[in-house]
């Protein structure tokens, strides 16, 4: 298992917005987040992609965005739209996923970074921190997080 930019498998694009799309998406977002993993193949210092190879299969992704909730936009930067495989859950992938986001970003020189999520005692078990709710666009409550990097 390894994970890499997208850049650097830039064939699993398709998947990667599938997933993204289903995951977190309505029925007509799909042009959506396929703007959204393009953004991140063209050269730019952020936003960023990954993806977990096993061998040439593409099985989880990650992002480091400027902005996931535009409602906080004091905040940056944002690990968003982690998603594993459902064949490849229940392994600790979603961890080496995170540990990807966070090495880049102290790499960065980035001093905290956040997430927000509609699950409660998911993040806090790999040492995020709850900072309280915050809304995305229109009304939605979701809970934010933070870790800080230092
Ligand atoms: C959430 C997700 C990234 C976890 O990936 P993973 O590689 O299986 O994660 P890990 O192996 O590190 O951890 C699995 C643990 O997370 C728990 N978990 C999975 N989804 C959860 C959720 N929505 N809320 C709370 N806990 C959850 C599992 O029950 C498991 O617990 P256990 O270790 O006590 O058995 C994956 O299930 C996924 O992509 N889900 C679809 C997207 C999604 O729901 N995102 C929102 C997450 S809050």
């Amino acid at each position: 298992m390894r994970i890499v930019p997208l850049s650097a498998a830039p064939q699993h694009r398709e998947t990667i917005v599938d997933w993204q799309w289903r995951a977190f998406g309505g029925a007509d977002s799909r042009d959506f987040f396929a703007s959204v993993v393009d953004s991140s193949l063209r050269g730019a210092d952020l936003p960023l992609t990954f993806v977990a190879l096993d061998g040439d299969r593409a099985v989880g992704t990650v992002g480091l965005w400027r902005c996931d909730l535009i409602s906080r936009q004091d905040l940056f930067p944002w690990l968003a739209a982690l998603f594993v495989d459902e064949r490849y859950r229940g392994q600790g992938l979603s961890e080496q996923l995170q540990q990807t986001v966070i090495d880049c970003c102290r790499q960065r020189g980035d001093r905290q970074l956040y997430l927000y999520s509609a699950c409660a005692d998911y993040y806090e078990r790999f040492g995020w921190t709850y900072m309280g709710d915050a809304l995305d666009y229109p009304a939605t409550a979701v809970r934010l997080y933070y870790k800080s990097l230092e």
